[in-house]
């Protein structure tokens, strides 16, 4: 569509960097409308009156006050609407084999233990000496890599584990991935997995681009890595310089090796780039000394890590090991102390989450932390700003925290940051000590409480006492909802859930399937920044997600503490939603019987149990769930295994074992689709019993359930 550019558009030259914050105010508001106009006119009216390029000249100047004034940024901010920037989204792509993370180790005690455990779990002596692969850990972004017949196929980003977007386009340009994999024996099948990432020098040399011509400036190198990658033109991604490490693999058809450090040479043989600073440790000190080393020299490298990993380097132990949750037992993450900075704290804001807790947020005098700008900052709750810890000691004896104050913050990894203590002597003589609010700031203003833990304990959050009238809560929860990890409805994210909900058009969740059925009234394609093709999209991208996994769906309800990890145990207790929700409805009630079989669950104790039952209890929450339920289809958790002899059994060990420890045993089992269970029940398919057994076999002669020595199981599992 051409544009005519008759009228000629007023820009302030000054650059944006010397506005001060009153003409940067000014100027916004005055950009927002002139734009709103030109949109008007462009998009509705087919009568636009400038030039493209003076167009752009606009949105640019609109997007780098933005940048640099992030306060300004309002609910009407054009970088807020839909559609304003129409990001077409990436197509999804499911992972043939998950891709998984890694557990965090901090202090060198952790290291120990994570040794100790892979002994014990392996039944290793003492000194059975143990190879690890020690790798940096690179600070990027995760990418999964299909190769069929040695050709690039896909490559995928992480996403939620389960699920990435499809960037192939985009890593065809990076010079370390190889299109073609070198070397005669390729597998027909070859996922190689590595981390993509900008080096320290190009990412300043990007943002000093991004700066001259009013784009966004990226905050370190792992964002302007992952900005690069979505790029949609590729010939943008082309001109950002990327790298690739590769230092995992997915799906593979066959193993050409039988360690890491084997996997990694080939991955070399291959075409690939690894990791040059890998070694092969034998000890926790061979490990430990690894660390310190990199440490020391991770100023110095040209690429961002934040710690770095140590993996077990035979691939039959890695498999023997297996996965806890979501992270492998056979390696660790160990972390590099977190960075930390000197700031002034402006003032501290209430921020009620969806729970009605609330969260007091210090408002920084924006600082540099180890390559990101931190404005913000959590104060956890009111014992946190007078200088108390969780169990009622002091925390910072004498330096609570005032407004005014110069106070030292610290980053941990992904960590948000924290203000770990005050700089009494630089407290000004008009510091303010902080009142935490009696009434919640939502417009109910109701009376602050504090409730108590499962456990019977005062509660260190003070919530809002307004539950489901609080529209705090009900935005917050319909957040989680729309989230990554829930239901993950492309083109309403958490400011098309506020706008919506502001408008009464989605109050509960289960409006949101049926904003189509409504729009005849609603007319949402004559809303400002959407048109008829991104209402079209948006009802796609709803009817897309009808159908949603049973942890998932579990996880979106937003039942006090039941998190990701929590949302899959309870999915894969119970197998499919009406099992889930008629065992929490008698759970609400108190049954015994239903609490036990709760309780018996994997990872599930008093804390969830308590929120489960509290949750059901409501009228409110199961209103809200019998309206959601009626537009979406919950599908069933993965079944066991059908395959292997013990699918869907109950096991339950009692004895010593000699070929394996207790928790491989049990890993084993539920690998194989059985249950491994603590205690005997007329339930209980096989008690595997060895030397030393005593009540549990007892038991279980009593209820009839087929006992096997340690002999007989290993050849029924095969
Ligand atoms: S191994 C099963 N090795 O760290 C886990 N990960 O917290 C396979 N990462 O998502 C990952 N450097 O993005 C591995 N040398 C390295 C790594 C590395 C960075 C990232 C990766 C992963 C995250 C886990």
């Amino acid at each position: 569509m051409a544009k005519s550019s008759k009228s000629k558009v007023k820009t302030d030259k000054t650059p944006v960097d010397l506005l001060t914050a009153k003409q940067a105010k000014e100027e916004y508001a005055r950009l927002q409308i002139e734009i709103q106009q030109h949109d008007k006119r462009y998009y509705q009216q087919d009568r636009p009156t400038v030039s493209d390029a003076e167009y752009d000249e606009l949105r640019k100047r609109y997007n780098a006050i933005e940048a640099r004034f992030p306060d300004l940024r309002t609910f009407e901010s054009l970088t807020m609407k839909v559609g304003a920037a129409p990001a077409r989204g990436f197509k999804k792509v499911r992972h043939a084999v998950p891709m998984l993370s890694l557990d965090n180790a901090f202090a060198e005690q952790d290291v120990v233990e994570f040794v100790g455990r892979i002994r014990r779990f392996l039944k290793l002596s003492e000194d059975e000496p143990i190879a690890f692969s020690a790798e940096p850990k690179i600070d990027g972004l995760s990418m999964s890599l299909r190769y069929e017949g040695g050709e690039l196929i896909t490559a995928a980003t992480r996403g939620d584990g389960a699920e990435g977007e499809d960037v192939t386009t985009n890593i065809r340009t990076l010079k370390q991935v190889p299109q073609q994999l070198k070397g005669k024996h390729i597998p027909p099948v070859l996922e190689v997995r590595g981390e993509v990432y900008m080096t320290k020098a190009d990412f300043l040399k990007l943002n000093e681009r991004q700066k001259a011509a009013g784009d966004t400036i990226f905050a370190n190198p792992r964002n302007s890595a992952a900005g690069s990658l979505r790029q949609k033109d590729p010939t943008v991604t082309a001109s950002r310089p990327l790298g690739f490490f590769a230092y995992a693999w997915g799906e593979i058809s066959e193993m050409p090796a039988d360690t890491q450090s084997g996997m990694i040479a080939w991955f070399e043989k291959c075409g690939f780039t690894t990791n040059p600073l890998t070694k092969i440790c034998n000890s926790v000190e061979e490990l430990l000394a690894f660390h310190r080393k990199i440490e020391l020299q991770r100023a110095r490298l040209d690429y961002d890590i934040d710690g770095v990993v140590y993996k077990i380097d035979r691939l039959d132990w890695q498999e023997r090991l297996g996965f806890v949750s979501r992270t492998p037992r056979w390696a660790i993450a160990h972390k590099f102390p977190a960075e930390r900075a000197v700031t002034v704290l402006n003032d501290i804001e209430i921020q009620v989450g969806r729970t009605g807790a609330f969260t007091p947020v210090g408002k920084l005098e924006p600082v540099g932390v180890g390559g990101v700008i931190v404005q913000n900052v959590s104060l956890h709750n009111e014992d946190y700003i007078k200088g108390i810890g969780g169990d009622g000691e002091p925390l910072r004896e004498g330096r609570d925290i005032r407004i005014g104050d110069t106070v030292i913050i610290q980053r941990a990894g992904d960590v948000i940051p924290q203000v770990v203590d005050v700089v009494l002597d630089k407290r000004p003589k008009d510091a303010k000590e902080y009142r935490f609010p009696k009434k919640c700031p939502c417009p109910l203003h109701t009376d602050v409480v504090r409730g108590e833990t499962a456990t019977g304990e005062e509660e260190a959050r003070a919530r809002c006492s307004g539950e489901f009238a609080c529209p705090y809560q009900k935005i917050e929860h319909l957040r989680l909802f729309v989230s990554r990890r829930a239901f993950d409805i492309e083109g309403l994210g958490e400011k098309q859930i506020q706008l919506f909900f502001e408008n009464e058009w989605i109050k509960e969740p289960g409006d949101i399937f049926t904003l189509r059925a409504r729009n005849n009234k609603l007319k949402l394609e004559e809303l400002e920044g959407y048109g008829e093709t991104s209402v079209r999209n948006l009802f796609a991208a709803i009817d897309e997600r009808r159908e949603i996994a049973l942890d998932r769906f579990i996880y979106a309800l937003g039942i006090r503490h039941v998190g990701e990890t929590t949302g899959l145990a309870l999915a894969r207790g119970y197998g499919s939603w009406q099992a889930f929700h008629d065992a929490s409805l008698k759970v609400a009630k108190g049954d015994e019987e239903a609490i036990a079989e709760m309780d018996a669950l994997d990872q599930i104790g008093d804390t969830v149990i308590a929120a489960v039952a509290a949750y059901f209890k409501e009228s409110h929450n199961r209103g809200i769930v019998e309206r959601l339920t009626k537009q979406v289809t919950i599908l069933d958790a993965e079944k066991p295994k059908t395959d292997s002899p013990i699918a869907g059994k109950t096991v339950v060990f009692t004895g010593a074992l000699e070929k394996m420890t207790r928790d491989e045993a049990k890993a084993t089992a539920e690998r194989l689709g059985a249950k491994a269970a603590g205690s005997v029940s007329k339930k209980t398919d096989f008690l595997v019993a060895g030397p030393g057994a005593g009540s549990k076999l007892a038991e279980a002669k009593k209820h009839g359930v087929q006992v096997l020595t340690e002999d007989e199981w290993l050849k029924l599992i095969g």
